[in-house]
């Protein structure tokens, strides 16, 4: 499936690291706030937690006054999880400067405990149908 990059962040002076390039646990929230708001829109819930994360790899620095923009894409979904892809970029040049495979968020009921989201049976039916035209 095609990336989609939804959202777009400024570097400001804040967001620096000791070597004045965007800090890295900065550029990891704004990836966990992007994919999780993703998430809980395509599972259709408020409920759900960041449960794991694949390799970060870091690529190319960012720099003060960067536009950098987050894309996020759906690789799998279960009963009650969705794994999401995760790529940023600087807007102007498009160079890729973090890539994250696979972050897991899982729906949760008031309990904590996972619980089956609306999204699974539609999903499934979807990739089925998709197998059928293949
Ligand atoms: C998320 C949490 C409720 C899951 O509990 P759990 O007992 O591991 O859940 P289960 O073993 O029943 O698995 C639930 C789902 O998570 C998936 N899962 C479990 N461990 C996983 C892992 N390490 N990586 C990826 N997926 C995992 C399972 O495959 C299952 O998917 P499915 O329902 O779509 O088939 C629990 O681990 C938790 O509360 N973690 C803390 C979350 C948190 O605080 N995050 C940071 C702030 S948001």
């Amino acid at each position: 499936m095609a990336l989609t990059y939804r959202t777009r962040k400024v570097v400001k002076p804040g967001d620096l690291n000791s070597r004045n390039t965007l800090f890295g646990g900065r550029l990891l929230e704004w990836i966990d706030e992007e994919c999780g708001v993703y998430a809980a829109c395509q599972m259709e819930t408020q409920t759900l937690v960041t449960k794991s994360m694949s390799a970060l790899n870091f690529l190319a620095p960012a720099l003060q006054g960067d536009v950098v923009e987050i894309g996020v894409e759906t690789v799998a979904v279960g009963h009650s999880t969705i794994t999401v892809e995760c790529h940023v970029r600087i807007k102007r040049t498009k160079q890729e400067i973090v890539s994250i495979d696979e972050i897991v968020f899982v729906n949760v009921d008031d309990n904590g405990r996972p619980v089956r989201h609306r999204k699974f049976a539609e999903w499934k039916a979807a990739r089925a149908a998709e197998s059928a035209t293949a």
